[in-house]
């Protein structure tokens, strides 16, 4: 059973805490139930089935009952074969009888070819640059588009006229009017736009979802949300990464936290109204430069060995994020590859000394319909990662961090407790894919959770965040102009 969920009820009695021990023997098996059996003293621990029948929940919230088998497998060409793209292509390895690849279009040749090897490509549908994709007629179902920020727009519009479906990775587009765009374009073609807000199919959000829907902890009155980025993630891919800069790529805001924004906009099922944020760039700046402090972490820094940032230690002594260095697969020469990309990429540079502008926190206060509030929190300076989540209702409340939450009833005192380790996505992205393929194959929007019809409003909360943050203001949010 891949994901359980534990109960705790308080205990009044000794008595009473031997007799709903008993049937924890069952579970003894099951390090992390023992374990955290161990730290809860008072507590009591059941299946998730259990927990549904107490709380009047589904029983398997992971099938989607509109789920139905494919007649054959949705065929798909991936724009884009880096990180994310060859996550969600991979779906196809694991479900052939769902999900083909048939095309790629990466203009890293590298890439190219180690995608084109995996998933038998032929030559004649390899592309070193997008355009050339819809040069040809229309040769598959879908397109997965998993090109950097500023290369969604374009090629999305061009799927959608061609005839394509698409998985769209997020943000959907860098600025409001392209978001806009492309989903007046899905709504005019008719075609299926999913995004890849990959929270919404983690097993946690999913599971959070449901508890509120089914009005276990009554009616949500505020909800406070983290995302701890930490800050090794923050230094890779916000200081001397890709998204280092706001203008090149997209504001943390988006590029980061419209996962959080979308999340919050579909647990509280309110529309948004206003936003208001604070924060900037406290750490990485060349004020906080060390003294003696080198531009690179190559050129024998003298802080070097002391310093959280170094790429040294991150790269070549911890081997962490090698993905961005396309390394061959044969690791001999690997040292010398990674001393050399350290001395000529954005990787080995200082991070007090990059042209870096995305803030390193920052938070924004959000107001609902029916006057919900919530509170988001973006933290670049964190030794962990993840999201923490307390929603407060008008019965009970939850506090959550995306491996376990706790939902209390305030009339009873119970205690539920569920408890899961997955990757950082929580799990989701391969049920996105899957919710995907399945709305592709049947030609129903409805089965995908992620469409770009609820997916814009996201967009445009974080927009106006960014408004607010920059100009000191209040800033509505509305769908329509
Ligand atoms: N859903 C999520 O949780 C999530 C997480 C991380 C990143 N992202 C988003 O996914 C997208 C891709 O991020 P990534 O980390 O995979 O980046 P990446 O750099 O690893 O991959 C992007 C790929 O696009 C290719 N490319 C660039 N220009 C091209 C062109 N003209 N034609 C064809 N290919 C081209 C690059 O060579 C590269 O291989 C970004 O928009 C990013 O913000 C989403």
């Amino acid at each position: 059973m891949p994901y359980d969920l534990y109960i705790y009820r308080r205990v009044s009695t000794v008595d009473e805490y031997k007799t709903i021990s008993m049937p924890l023997r069952n579970f003894s098996f099951r390090n992390i139930a023992v374990e955290t059996f161990n730290q809860a003293t008072e507590s009591i621990i059941f299946t998730w089935k259990e927990i549904a029948a107490i709380l009047g929940l589904k029983q398997d919230i992971y099938k989607n009952p509109l789920h139905r088998p494919l007649g054959k497998p949705v065929s798909a060409i991936l724009i884009g074969a880096g990180n994310r793209g060859n996550i969600y292509a991979d779906y196809a390895l694991i479900h052939p009888d769902e999900l083909k690849m048939v095309g790629v279009a990466d203009q890293n040749a590298v890439r190219n070819g180690r995608f084109a090897r995996k998933h038998h490509i032929p030559a004649m549908n390899r592309f070193y640059n997008w355009e050339d994709v819809f040069a040809r007629d229309k040769f598959a179902d879908a397109v997965i588009i998993a090109t950097p920020d500023a290369l969604h727009t374009a090629p999305c519009l061009r799927a959608l006229d061609a005839g394509y479906d698409v998985l769209l990775e997020k943000p959907i587009a860098l600025t409001e009017s392209e978001c806009r765009l492309i989903h007046e374009k899905a709504k005019a073609t008719g075609r299926i736009v999913g995004v890849c807000h990959v929270l919404r199919y983690s097993p946690y959000f999913k599971q959070l979802k449901e508890i509120i829907t089914s009005g276990t902890i009554g009616d949500i009155v505020s909800v406070q949300h983290m995302e701890p980025i930490g800050f090794d993630h923050m230094a890779h891919s916000y200081v001397r990464g890709n998204w280092h800069n706001s203008t090149k790529s997209s504001p943390i805001i988006l590029a980061k936290s419209c996962h959080d924004t979308d999340i919050l906009r579909w647990l509280i099922n309110e529309p948004v109204e206003d936003v208001q944020c604070f924060g900037g760039l406290r750490l990485f700046k060349e004020e906080n430069a060390p003294a003696g402090s080198t531009e690179r972490c190559t050129d024998h820094c003298p802080v070097e060995e002391t310093c959280p940032f170094s790429a040294l230690q991150i790269y070549y002594r911890d081997r962490k994020r090698l993905y961005v260095f396309d390394l061959p697969e044969q690791r001999r020469n690997w040292d010398y590859i990674i001393l050399k990309k350290l001395k000529t990429t954005d990787y080995g540079r200082c991070v007090y000394r990059m042209d870096n502008d995305q803030p390193d926190h920052l938070t924004v206060n959000m107001r609902f319909g029916k006057n919900i509030t919530a509170a988001f929190s973006m933290e670049g300076l964190t030794s962990y990662e993840g999201r923490a989540t307390r929603i407060m209702g008008t019965k009970g409340d939850i506090v959550g961090d995306m491996e376990a939450y706790t939902i209390t009833d305030f009339r009873t005192g119970q205690k539920t407790t569920w408890s899961l380790k997955t990757d950082f996505h929580g799990g989701g992205d391969h049920r996105l894919v899957q919710d995907w393929v399945q709305a592709v194959g049947h030609q129903d929007a409805q089965i995908l959770s992620s469409t770009i019809d609820v997916s814009v409003v996201s967009h445009l909360m974080a927009f106006a965040a960014e408004r607010s943050r920059l100009n000191h203001t209040i800033e509505e949010v509305k769908l329509h102009k």
